[in-house]
């Protein structure tokens, strides 16, 4: 059976009055623990987080079979728990126009929102969370903010521009598939920044620091784990499953709690 490690974070923030438990999926790129699920389900019922966080490539654009496998599992979280869901790379491209399967994730985007989960495409929903006030903001970078050596930078500019300013009374919550602009995301003035996209680099030498990246840029910045700004944090998943390069050498597949608390 495919196996991941379950990581908890504890995230401090002075806007805080209530504890509050999220889990976090990033890059699960289709991947099945068990039979329809069952090892992920289980691990994510035993903490009963108070919303699930979607941080992007949950499906591979070339393969149709991860939407089946990503509709399932998702549809049965969202029965229990409020679930945003923030758009990566591989959304972005099959959604676009003339993707092969772009009726295919159509549907499979139709049938999540029925089932009541909250596609955040540039969006943003305030949601009280045990008497907390969040803001969840959902990023969706142009497609050439991915290009690889030469994306243009993010500007703060552009970042206000697709994504509005952050609410000063709420704890702004910021879904930001690729960790590369994180310095960005900081200046921002999101509280919580959540990323995946690397999948932790396909060699990991420490906590931070991936040898390569599976995207092939050595040693990225904000690579895995936790980084802090001024009392604002950031953590980068490791990601839930792998595509293209299924290569992880001291670098499992990890499902991330976190604990907000004061
Ligand atoms: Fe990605």
């Amino acid at each position: 059976m495919e196996k991941f490690r379950t990581v908890t974070y504890e995230v401090h923030n002075p806007k805080i009055k209530k504890g509050v438990r999220f889990a976090v999926l990033a890059d699960l790129h289709g991947t099945i623990f068990g039979e329809e699920n069952s090892a992920l389900l289980k691990k994510i019922q035993e903490h009963a987080p108070d919303a699930i966080l979607l941080a992007g490539d949950m499906v591979v654009r070339m393969d149709p079979s991860t939407l089946e496998s990503a509709r399932n599992l998702l549809c049965t979280l969202a029965k229990d728990f409020p679930t945003f869901y923030a758009m990566g790379n591989h959304e972005t491209k099959m959604k676009a126009e003339g993707h092969l399967y772009r009726n295919e994730y159509l549907e499979y985007k139709a049938e999540l929102k029925q089932n009541g989960i909250c596609f955040l495409e540039n969006e943003k929903i305030p949601i009280s969370l045990c008497g907390n006030l969040f803001v969840v903001n959902g990023l969706e970078l142009p497609l050439e903010y991915y290009h690889k050596p030469f994306s243009p930078e993010l500007t703060s500019e552009k970042l206000e521009e697709l994504m509005g300013k952050p609410d000063p009374a709420a704890i702004n919550i910021l879904l930001a598939h690729n960790p590369k602009y994180g310095k960005a995301y900081f200046r921002w003035g999101a509280d919580l920044i959540l990323s995946g996209h690397y999948h932790g680099g396909v060699l990991r030498f420490s906590r931070h620091v991936g040898a390569i990246s599976s995207q092939f840029i050595p040693f990225p910045q904000y690579c895995c784990g936790d980084f802090y700004k001024k009392g604002k944090c950031m953590i980068v998943s490791a990601g839930l499953g792998e595509h293209t390069v299924p290569l992880r050498i001291h670098n499992p597949r990890e499902l991330i709690f976190i604990e907000m608390k004061l």
